[in-house]
């Protein structure tokens, strides 16, 4: 049977009292709505839809990659049975199973929904609820059973003393069969004081037809938590970056502390690499094996090979660390850095659009901007290299073995030659031939006996004027 997934996205989400879309909030570094339609591309949908309303173009930007999603328009947020109805077009004459989803359940795992689908064809019913049963259903849809069949779907607002107290409810993930399915839709009515159309009030509306309703109940119930509240994100994010972490450990990475290391969805750690407590792995990193990352280390799109040591407290980000290179403490490497092989960064240095060649090392108190330093360099403490004239950005290229003394500037645009030399405190503006000196400071005035002299100033020495 062909199938198709349609996700609900449309919603304010006002609960969570702040102006961002709620499908847009960062769960391990992806968009809540990412991690939908990633469990939905899994199934391998002919049709994947999405229902938008709520900054709707906002929600379509952050899925622009994804440039086989089809979207609906709900203008106006009246409920998730509404929000279906909208996408009727998108279906218009397909047969099939119809997988609906919401934009604000992100952990639902693809094997969950073959299973629901599985289930729901197995039994050819109408309307399939994917169920679960919580120790706390407080704001769910209830699920409510007679003779141990689904009878009725209650939201919270609407639910009995007694219904409140029912702890299987409905996850907002159904199995839908196509043809019945929109026709039906039609019927919900509005309920509420908001005048809303439930989706859940399909099962009534099915179990009038005689169509037959089933459930399937999921085994792990922190797979279809909902997140309505900031409260609720929070709690979610505790369980990726555990599942996330304990992946990691299953892979042979040791993690010191897991309640506070955190690793975004599609960070790749290799085995043998230690991570200290409060480090942040995000975007699109990769860590090479037998890595050592300590504590309070932050790593954003980079890469690093093998054997690579990132000592306390350094920032990366866009940074490309070779194998056997070491970086920090208080290292700040922006987008285009390129640490050489077994080279050294120390602390206090900050490194962008650069990079060092193998060996090199610069140790302390400097910055690299737009500059292409060979093999074996020693960039000497408290280096810059002046790239900015105000205007523009300037070059900066050093040849391999070159010894570069400590507080030196270098203007750009600038060469130095193979195996250069440069005094310490030298302000080089111009280009240094391979294996030459460069001493570019005043010389150094001695007045003997100045401290005597100034002693004998009129009120030289009183502290107090
Ligand atoms: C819904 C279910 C509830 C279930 C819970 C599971 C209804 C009426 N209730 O409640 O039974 O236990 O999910 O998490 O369906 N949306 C739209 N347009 C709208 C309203 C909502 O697209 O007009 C989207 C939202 O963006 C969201 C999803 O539908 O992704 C669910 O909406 P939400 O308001 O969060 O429903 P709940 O109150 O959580
Ligand atoms: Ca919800």
């Amino acid at each position: 049977m062909p199938n198709h997934v349609i996700i609900l996205a449309a919603g304010r989400g006002a609960r969570m009292r702040c102006a961002r879309p709620k499908v847009l909030h960062r769960l391990a570094g992806l968009p809540l709505i990412e991690h939908v339609v990633r469990a939905a591309d899994r199934l391998q949908p002919e049709r994947i839809g999405l229902v938008v309303g709520h900054q709707a173009d906002r929600v379509q930007a952050a899925l622009s990659h994804r440039t086989s999603l089809a979207f609906a328009r709900q203008d106006e947020q009246r409920g998730t049975g509404h929000a279906l109805r909208q996408a009727e077009p998108l279906f218009d004459g397909l047969g099939g199973t119809l997988v609906v989803l919401s934009g604000d359940v992100p952990l639902i795992r693809p094997e969950t929904l073959e299973q629901l689908v599985r289930a729901h064809e197995g039994a050819g019913a109408a309307i399939t609820v994917l169920t679960a049963t919580v120790p706390r259903p407080y704001g769910y849809g209830r699920i409510v059973r007679a003779d141990g069949r689904l009878a009725d779907i209650v939201e919270e607002r609407d639910a009995s003393a007694l219904q409140r107290r029912l702890k299987e409810i409905n996850s907002g993930i159904y199995a839908l069969d196509l043809p019945p399915l929109f026709d039906a839709i039609r019927e919900i009515p509005p309920a509420g004081a908001s005048n809303e159309i439930y989706l859940p009030d399909l099962v009534r509306i099915y179990r009038r037809r005689q169509l037959p309703v089933e459930t399937v109940e999921v085994a792990d119930p922190d797979e279809v938590r909902g997140i309505n509240s900031q409260t609720e994100l929070a709690e979610v994010k505790r369980i990726v970056r555990q599942t996330r972490n304990e992946e990691l450990m299953a892979a042979g990475v040791t993690i010191e502390d897991p309640a506070t290391t955190y690793v975004d969805m599609d960070v790749v750690v290799g085995p043998d690499t230690v991570i200290h407590p409060g480090v942040f792995l995000q975007g699109r990193t990769s860590v090479g094996a037998r890595c050592e990352l300590h504590a309070g280390v932050r790593i954003v799109d980079s890469t690093l090979g093998d054997d690579v040591v990132v000592r306390n407290h350094c920032v990366l980000q866009g940074a490309a660390l070779a194998n056997g290179s070491r970086v920090g403490p208080f290292a700040h490497l922006r987008p285009g850095a390129a640490v050489g092989e077994a080279a050294k960064v120390g602390n206090f240095v900050e490194i962008k659009k650069s990079s060092l060649g193998r060996g090199s090392k610069a140790n302390h108190l400097a910055y690299l901007g737009d500059a292409t330093i060979g093999d074996g360099v020693n960039i000497g403490a408290g280096t810059i290299t002046c790239n900015y004239d105000g205007k523009r950005k300037h070059a900066t290229t050093v040849g391999d073995r070159v010894f570069i003394g400590s507080g030196t500037q270098l203007v750009a645009p600038l060469t130095l030659g193979d195996d250069a030399y440069v005094g310490a405190g030298s302000c080089v503006t111009d280009d240094i031939p391979a294996g030459a000196l460069a001493v570019a400071r005043s010389r150094q005035v001695i007045k003997g006996g100045w401290n005597g002299r100034r002693d004998d100033e009129p009120d030289g020495g009183s502290s107090d004027s």
